[in-house]
């Protein structure tokens, strides 16, 4: 009896512990839920378009920013009102209320900011190029994993009103099956800072890749590269890179193939940063002219003749089509920012982002801004993580690699 009424007391005991633990599981997860974090933004440059997304993001309790030209930081505290000014890097890493760190910082600094940001025990999120060396990407990849903290690459290219509007034709089957995906990335660079002048145009092929990569919904594994073309030779000594152009094949695990073109300078084409994507039912064209809007093609029902034979080759629709704005995927604090100006009208979305439908990168910097944000408070992997991201960078260093190897093919690490 006395036995028997113990066992049942301990068993009690057992079930409420379970449950307490089980109780503090779920109070931290809605407290994570709720949580207002406290960011900051290191870099002003470009790093300025995303300063006022965070101070007006509801998710964000208390906003911070940095750069090492304290004017900037100065007349960006005056702008926005309540940021915190950190007068280095080193203060922002000291400062235990500081929960999550955006990188906008000059290239050569992405990794070892990253690095030092994870190591310092907060969340980061840096901008493009995630890094240009594979035992780089390596390194963020094994950081990320030792100090549990979220790391999103904030690649602006798959979160364009166009990718979304993609990805959502691709979720209803409107494609078919994927037969190939195409993309680009034009821009001249000359006058860009110093880093910039002869990079290999593949060590920022991010944006042409990524898209790819997405839509493929499957890793790169193997990459062949070429060079083309000539640029003067002063381009060519701080990165031994020859090539103004750079083109790559990409081979994903599922088996689908892509190309990508990037070009850096001396090269003729407005700037454009596209893709395309090639269906069994329709495929998706970006527009040539960045004014203009992407074309659809769709194939048809054969046409017949009189006796009712098929005709050679099926007909082909082709029209242009809007994108629509996809703000409703954001809180309403922060959907007037899909645009550049302050021209948003809530009454009519598709036409504030018509009026500056470039400004922004495709309207995706409050997405951007969002997914940090709520990967973090969610307890998930970003969109755009260390291993889905340091694939799209390898596959671009990896392209690279290729065309001075003469068209080489080179296999990519697993970074799972
Ligand atoms: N579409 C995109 O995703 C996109 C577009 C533009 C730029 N970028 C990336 O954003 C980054 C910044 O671009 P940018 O044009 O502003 O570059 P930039 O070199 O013109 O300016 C960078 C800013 O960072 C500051 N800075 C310098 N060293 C720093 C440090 N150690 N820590 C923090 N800040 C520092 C500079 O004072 C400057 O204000 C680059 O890495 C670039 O690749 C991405």
């Amino acid at each position: 009896m006395f036995s028997s009424g113990l066992n049942l007391h301990v068993f009690f005991l057992f079930v409420n512990l379970r449950l307490l633990r089980v109780y503090r599981f779920f109070g931290w997860c809605y407290f994570m839920y709720m949580k207002q974090l406290k960011v900051v933004l290191a870099g002003l440059g470009f790093g300025a378009a995303f300063a006022s997304i965070y101070d007006a993001h509801p998710d964000v309790g208390a906003f911070g920013i940095f750069d090492p030209n304290a004017d900037l930081a100065k007349a960006m505290a005056a702008r926005l009102g309540a940021a915190k000014i950190y007068k280095s890097f080193g203060d922002i890493l000291n400062d235990p209320s500081v929960d999550a760190v955006h990188l906008v910082s000059p290239i050569p600094r992405h990794v070892e900011q990253t690095l030092a940001v994870l190591n310092a025990g907060k969340h980061c999120a840096c901008t493009v190029p995630m890094a240009t060396k594979l035992e780089d990407l390596e390194t963020v990849c094994r950081t990320v994993k030792k100090t549990g903290k979220s790391y999103c690459v904030m690649e602006t290219a798959v979160y364009t009103t166009h990718f979304f509007k993609v990805q959502e034709m691709l979720r209803n089957g409107e494609f078919g099956a994927i037969q190939f995906l195409r993309g680009a990335h034009y821009q001249d660079m000359e006058f860009w800072p110093d880093y910039w002048q002869g990079l290999p145009p593949m060590f920022y092929g991010t944006h042409a890749i990524a898209p790819l990569s997405m839509l493929a919904g499957s890793p790169i594994v193997r990459v062949r590269g070429l060079g083309s073309g000539t640029m003067r030779s002063e381009l060519h000594k701080q990165y031994g890179n020859p090539f103004p152009v750079e083109t790559a094949q990409l081979e994903f695990a599922n088996g689908l193939k892509g190309e990508v073109t990037r070009s850096l300078f001396e090269t003729a084409h407005d700037y454009t940063e596209q893709f395309t994507l090639y269906g069994s039912k329709k495929s998706f064209e970006w527009q040539q002219i960045e004014d203009e809007q992407p074309v659809l093609h769709t194939l048809e029902a054969p046409r017949r003749d009189p006796a009712g034979k098929p005709m050679r080759g099926l007909p082909v629709k082709t029209e242009r089509i809007p994108t629509g704005n996809y703000h409703t995927l954001l809180p309403e604090e922060i959907r007037r920012f899909t645009i550049k100006s302050e021209d948003y009208d809530e009454t009519n979305p598709q036409l504030s982002l018509d009026r500056d439908a470039s400004g922004g990168h495709g309207g995706s910097h409050p997405h951007m801004v969002h997914e940090f944000v709520r990967s973090i408070l969610e307890n998930r992997k970003s969109r755009i993580n260390e291993i889905n991201g340091a694939n799209i960078a390898a596959a671009g260093i990896a392209a690279h690699e290729s065309a001075m190897k003469d068209g080489e093919v080179i296999g990519i690490p697993d970074f799972t």
